[in-house]
């Protein structure tokens, strides 16, 4: 089975997750796209709180009426997808450049749920290059800060500037994405601290102890994991 076959396995049981009245905060790349389309698909009369533009204009021709994270009275449950998941179900997100907005909409939800392909579980962190958001203003200074917080965590290594097309990635806050790649990472709490504690830095891809609960798509169908 293809990854893509796993990460709509792992969206559409999320989707049965979603009752009526819930405000739903929706997540941000290709997994949570097939949550959104199956949630869609069962015509639930629900309010959604978008992740990113994209998941905004997704959800819209999709017909699922919005609202802003201000404009939302509670969020009953978050589905989004990840790019690790780690034990305890810590996470590295980003991967789609939205992991601000995402951290913010997961902080605000009574529940969340990560859903994914197999290949994402990892037993440790930090394979995938850790996305660090930045301000524009001074990023070559703030990068040589975060080459110092990563160093005090024993990382020696050097974030690159996320590019696309020639130019570098703006997130829809207009910020710009570094990203770290790691290798692994021992202690994600002491960097998730040390990255944060960076003038400059808006956010980190580290998701500690926001997860309650993962889908996972497998061969054999979706697999339900608790921290
Ligand atoms: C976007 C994210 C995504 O959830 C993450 O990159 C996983 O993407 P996909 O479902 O396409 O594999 O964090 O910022």
């Amino acid at each position: 089975m293809s990854a893509e076959d796993q990460k709509r396995i792992a969206g559409e049981a999320a989707a049965a997750l979603v009752e009526n009245g819930m405000i739903v905060g929706l997540g941000t790349g290709s997994t949570a796209a097939w949550f959104v389309k199956a949630v869609a698909a069962r015509g639930l009369d629900i309010q959604g709180v978008p992740t990113s533009e994209a998941t905004a204009e997704l959800a819209r021709s999709l017909g699922i009426p919005l609202l802003t994270l201000d404009e939302a009275r509670r969020i009953d449950l978050t589905v989004d997808g990840a790019d690790e998941i780690g034990p305890g179900l810590s996470l590295i997100k980003g991967g789609g450049a939205a992991l601000l907005r995402e951290k913010l909409v997961w902080e605000a939800s009574k529940r969340c749920v990560v859903i994914a392909d197999a290949a994402k579980v990892v037993k440790t962190l930090g394979a995938f290059p850790l996305p660090i958001e930045v301000v524009a203003f001074g990023h070559a200074k703030t990068q040589a800060r975060i080459c110092d917080a990563l160093a005090e965590c024993d990382l020696g290594i050097a974030p690159r500037l996320r590019m696309k097309d020639g130019e570098p990635v703006r997130t829809d806050g207009g910020n710009l994405i570094y990203d770290a790649a790691c290798g692994a990472i021992p202690e994600p709490s002491m960097l998730a601290d040390a990255l944060k504690a960076v003038t400059g830095v808006v956010d980190h891809g580290l998701f500690l102890d926001l997860a309650d609960e993962a889908i996972i798509g497998t061969d054999a169908g979706a697999v339900t994991k608790a921290p």
